[in-house]
């Protein structure tokens, strides 16, 4: 399968997150993974992706508003979204905050999509990262979980 990962980051967490997962769907055969930044994303080259993952860092307790306004623009352009999943970075207590409003956003934007798996809401240390060590494995995981579904 094709894999479009698009994601924000400030400061590089969240893309590593985005990394990480690209590198367990591309450890099973079969499967292409591109990873982009939002801010470089030209949306009409979306057409042709089976599975679209969405990360964003929690910024307020919810995703970025560059992430917003891309989820708001899938469906407000002529594209098929068959499958989605996304996932969030976050610190202290806001796990699965942000990953919860962006599938909700999703789901009321696009509702014949569908959800390819749960979010993934993986921990930072601190505003700067890093992530913490022992969710880091959950990453790759994700990714190989995600193509296997296939
Ligand atoms: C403006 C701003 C607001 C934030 N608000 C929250 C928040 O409400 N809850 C939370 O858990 N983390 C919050 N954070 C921490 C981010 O989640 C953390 O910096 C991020 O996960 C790091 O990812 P990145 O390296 O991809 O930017 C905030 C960070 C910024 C910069």
């Amino acid at each position: 399968m094709k894999v479009l990962i698009i994601f924000y980051t400030k400061h590089g967490n969240t893309q590593k997150v985005a990394e990480l997962i690209a590198d367990g769907i591309n450890s099973v055969e079969g499967n292409e993974t591109e990873v982009v930044n939002v801010k470089d994303f030209d949306l009409n080259e979306i057409k042709t992706y089976d599975l679209i993952l969405i990360g964003s860092p929690n910024h307020g307790g919810r995703h970025t508003k560059s992430i917003k306004k891309f989820i708001s623009n899938l469906s407000s352009i002529s594209v098929k979204v068959n499958s989605f999943a996304v996932f969030d970075t976050y610190m202290k207590s806001d796990f699965e905050k942000a990953v919860k409003k962006m599938e909700k956003q999703i789901i009321e934007n696009l509702p014949n999509s569908t959800m390819a798996l749960p979010g993934l809401s993986i921990k930072v240390g601190g505003m700067k990262g890093p992530i913490v060590e022992e969710v880091l494995s959950k990453c790759k995981e994700y990714g190989i979980k995600l193509a296997k579904k296939r």
